[in-house]
């Protein structure tokens, strides 16, 4: 079956939103390791991890972390195969976590939550799959304001059916499971949409 991702992993290098959206995530989510004091064997999941940028940042910087990286397109997951050798992968859809029988210290979503179909079930499954005093690192440019929704329409015709959603949204979503123990803004330009960078803890059951 055609996936959109598939023809944009080739490419997704040069993307002009590298610039002022892929790559200061990418370096929050370093900042965000950094905090750690001994990050020694943590095994970390990213959840939609595209051709493996974040992956080679994150094994540069940190040597000793277990990294796996999941997504449903092919392609890119063989281009993050290629640059990041030592992780492991996992082709499948975030539909599909029940599947699932690890668990993981770090779970990290960069720009791929509003792609979910599901994202409510994504996050149910994320919540057993999460070590319990575990942290989420969901990074996502959000509709939270009319001129968000205005931008992010235009991104949307590039990557067909998606769901940007606002931070009441969002809260919505994930409370059965996770609650906000940090939020950031990331907003390099004006003209960008907002982009929030989520660290979830587990709502204790
Ligand atoms: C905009 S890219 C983000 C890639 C990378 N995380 C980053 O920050 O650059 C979105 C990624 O999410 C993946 N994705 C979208 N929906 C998915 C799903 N249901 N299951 C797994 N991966 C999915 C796409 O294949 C794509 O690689």
């Amino acid at each position: 079956m055609f996936n959109i991702w598939d023809y944009w992993a080739g490419r997704y290098d040069r993307l002009w939103v590298q610039k002022y959206s892929l790559k200061p995530t990418r370096e929050y989510i370093i900042k965000a390791l950094s905090k750690y004091k001994n990050t020694e064997g943590l095994r970390v999941l990213d959840l939609g991890c595209g051709p493996g940028e974040l992956i080679r940042d994150l094994t540069r910087e940190f040597k000793n972390l277990d990294v796996t990286g999941l997504d449903f397109s092919e392609r890119m997951i063989e281009i993050s195969k290629e640059r990041n050798p030592s992780a492991k992968h996992l082709l499948m859809d975030a539909s599909d976590l029940n599947v699932l029988d690890e668990e993981y210290d770090i779970i990290i979503s960069t720009h791929s939550i509003p792609y979910y179909k599901e994202p409510g079930d994504v996050f149910k499954n994320l919540y057993r799959i999460l070590k319990p005093d575990g942290r989420i690192f969901a990074v996502f440019a959000s509709g939270n304001s009319l001129y968000d929704k205005l931008i992010l329409g235009f991104v949307k015709l590039t990557t067909g059916r998606a769901n940007y959603p606002s931070d009441i949204e969002f809260r919505r979503i994930i409370s059965p499971f996770f609650k906000v123990e940090n939020l950031e803004i990331i907003r390099k330009k004006f003209f960008m949409p907002r982009i929030g960078a989520y660290t979830l803890i587990k709502v204790k059951s």
